[in-house]
């Protein structure tokens, strides 16, 4: 694969970039949480109607697949590993951002459980785009599907906030800073396109 090069954009060979299953992996996965963060904002604001079931069933789907594919992403992650950071991270600014990823990594993981655990021990389905339900494999308890659910929440919170730090240091570095971070996790045809059309 050719080397992408640009004054503005700094040098990025293949060796620095994350490897396709892991830039698959983590824009299926964006574009999966960050509509269910969108749907299940949506679902706590409106009134108990049809809509809201609807779309609280999509909510569901996603968070569930999320769910999946976290379990392939993060052995994957562990066994693989990350390219060697970007040289133009300082160390201060690499610790931060290793906290973010960790923290999003653990989220990725408790967002989903607690929205199951919500549902099912409060006798509800976690439905899969109506074309099954997941396996209830936790008791029905009022009270601890009420824990779910209030861990649910406030983690939602925590998650919203660990993404705004992520996506505006992202962009940040791709339209301020103008560095190779972005493109480490970029398409390869589109980086080296984008790049080049830059000159
Ligand atoms: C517009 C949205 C997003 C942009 C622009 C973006 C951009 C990036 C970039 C550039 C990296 C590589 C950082 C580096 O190592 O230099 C990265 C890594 C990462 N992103 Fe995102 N991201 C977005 C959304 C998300 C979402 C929704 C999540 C879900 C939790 C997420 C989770 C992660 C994680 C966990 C890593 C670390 C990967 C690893 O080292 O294993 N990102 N992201
Ligand atoms: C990545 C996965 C997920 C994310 C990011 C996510 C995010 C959210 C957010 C932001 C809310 C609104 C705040 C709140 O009321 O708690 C919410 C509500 C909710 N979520 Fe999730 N969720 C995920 C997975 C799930 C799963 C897998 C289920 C169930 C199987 C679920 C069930 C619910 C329920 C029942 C609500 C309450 C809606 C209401 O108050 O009317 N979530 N979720």
């Amino acid at each position: 694969m050719a080397s992408i090069t640009h004054a503005r954009f700094g040098a990025i060979r293949p060796a620095q970039r994350y490897d396709l299953v892991q830039r698959s992996l983590h824009w299926a996965m964006a574009a999966v949480i960050l509509s269910a963060i969108g749907l299940g904002i949506t679902c706590a604001l409106l009134p108990r109607t049809d809509l809201r079931e609807a779309l609280l069933t999509i909510h569901k789907s996603l968070g569930m697949t999320a769910l999946a594919l976290i379990v392939l992403r993060l052995p994957y992650r562990l066994a693989v590993g990350a390219p060697p950071p970007s040289s133009a991270l300082g160390w201060a600014t690499r610790i931060a951002a290793d906290i973010v990823h960790v923290a999003l990594y653990a989220l990725m993981i408790a967002m989903p459980l607690s929205g199951y655990v919500n549902s099912v021990a409060g006798g509800h389905a976690a439905p899969w785009f109506g074309l099954f339900d997941w396996p209830s494999l936790v008791p029905r308890d009022a009270a601890l599907g009420r824990a779910a659910g209030a861990v649910h929440f406030w983690l939602a919170w925590a998650f919203c906030a660990a993404l705004a730090l992520h996506i505006s240091a992202a962009l940040w570095h791709a339209f301020v800073r103008r560095d190779d971070v972005l493109a480490r996790m970029w398409p390869a045809r589109a980086a080296a396109k984008r790049l080049s059309s830059q000159g």
